[in-house]
């Protein structure tokens, strides 16, 4: 049963339908947090190494040991998903199970038990529906819903944390960039990597993202929206964003760097690769060497916060080079199929959206 509401919680407002929606300004949200109602919290310790029953609680501060493995190893998992409200006030979710097996690679690779897939989507469609006052109506934005999964037993020595817990948490949230839709400026980063081979870049585990942050904060004080890391090997090959997955165009042929370990296996990278022959493209997946960016005809990224997002112009070594972007354009065209899928404005053939 839910318990009641925290006190600082806005007042209710019922638009024109009915339906209950937070009391905020719909039409500003960007990509931080709103703090909403609840939260979902599930523990598993090692002596049974699976999780048996969660709950929700009211959203806030959690408490673990100062010794716990997420606090001082980086033991610790994400991911990110969306709830869309359709025109009817239904809610849709996209692809959830893709997010809980992802989770469950992830936890492998980083020694934890993970929730079964039933759980997780479980959980996910308790937040949602617990915190539904928060899904943007429809065209304003979503609700992006974070799980995570975390080592918070107390470890000294370098040893799995006996102790996981599970959270999710959700807020609405709009455009991920602060350009909103306007084609991005990346920069090619020649000195800091993003992954390396053996290493996790292929899971979701928060440790990839802090060591991001110095190349990105550099970038953004040089005016760049992200950066585009190369292999940390040959160092000519791209990889991904900080925050994203990247395609390229040439005529009717799209081309993404394979997911071999070093690159983040996007739940939306895979759903346009879908979308993208299901139009009737030439999709590869293969390594695309720094120097083919040049002649590309477009750029974009993909990812569950940045949706579809064009890329106007691309710097290596002081040169700016320029993409064609806006109407007519294969990323133009790839993001509305997916943004429609995902809100229910057009049939899912592909069977990838769950109602709440
Ligand atoms: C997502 O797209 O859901 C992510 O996890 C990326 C994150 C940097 C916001």
């Amino acid at each position: 049963t839910l318990q009641s509401l925290p006190e600082s919680s806005p007042t209710y407002r019922f638009d024109d339908d009915g339906e209950e929606y937070a009391d905020i300004k719909w039409d500003e949200l960007g990509f931080g947090l709103v703090q909403t109602d609840y939260m979902y919290i599930m523990k598993c310790s090692n002596e049974g190494e699976v999780f048996t029953r969660g709950e929700l609680n009211p959203y806030g501060n959690i408490e673990m040991s100062p010794c716990s493995g997420v606090l001082n190893y980086g033991q610790g998992l994400f991911e990110g998903l969306k709830a869309y409200r359709k025109r009817d006030g239904n809610i849709l979710l996209f692809r959830p199970e893709q997010n809980a097996m992802r989770l469950q690679m992830g936890a492998e690779r980083m020694c934890m038990p993970s929730p079964s897939i039933d759980q997780f989507i479980d959980a996910v469609k308790q937040t949602v529906q617990a915190n539904k006052r928060w899904v943007p109506p429809p065209g304003k934005g979503s609700l992006y819903i974070r799980p995570l999964l975390l080592g918070t037993g107390p470890v000294l020595g370098i040893s799995p944390a006996r102790e996981c817990t599970f959270i999710t948490y959700a807020s609405p949230v709009g455009n991920y960039f602060k350009e909103g839709i306007a084609p991005l400026n990346l920069v090619i980063e020649e000195t800091m990597h993003r992954a390396n081979p053996g290493g996790t870049g292929g899971v979701k585990t928060i440790t990839n993202y802090a060591p991001v942050l110095k190349a990105l904060t550099h970038a953004k004080s040089m005016g760049f929206s992200d950066v585009i890391y190369l292999d940390s090997v040959q160092k000519k090959y791209i990889e991904e964003l900080s925050s994203c997955n990247i395609f390229i165009v040439k005529g009717n042929r799209i081309s993404t760097p394979p997911t071999k370990g070093t690159i983040l296996p996007g739940i939306t990278r895979k759903s346009i690769i879908d979308i993208a022959i299901d139009q009737g493209y030439q999709v590869e997946e293969r390594a695309i060497e720094v120097e083919e960016l040049i002649d590309a005809d477009e750029v974009f990224c993909t990812g569950t916060a940045v949706v579809v997002a064009p890329v106007g112009s691309i710097t290596f070594r002081s040169k700016r080079y320029e993409y064609k972007t806006g109407a007519g354009t294969t990323s133009v065209k790839l993001h509305s199929i997916l943004t429609c899928i995902q809100s229910g404005r057009i049939e899912d053939k592909m069977g990838w959206t769950v109602e709440l």
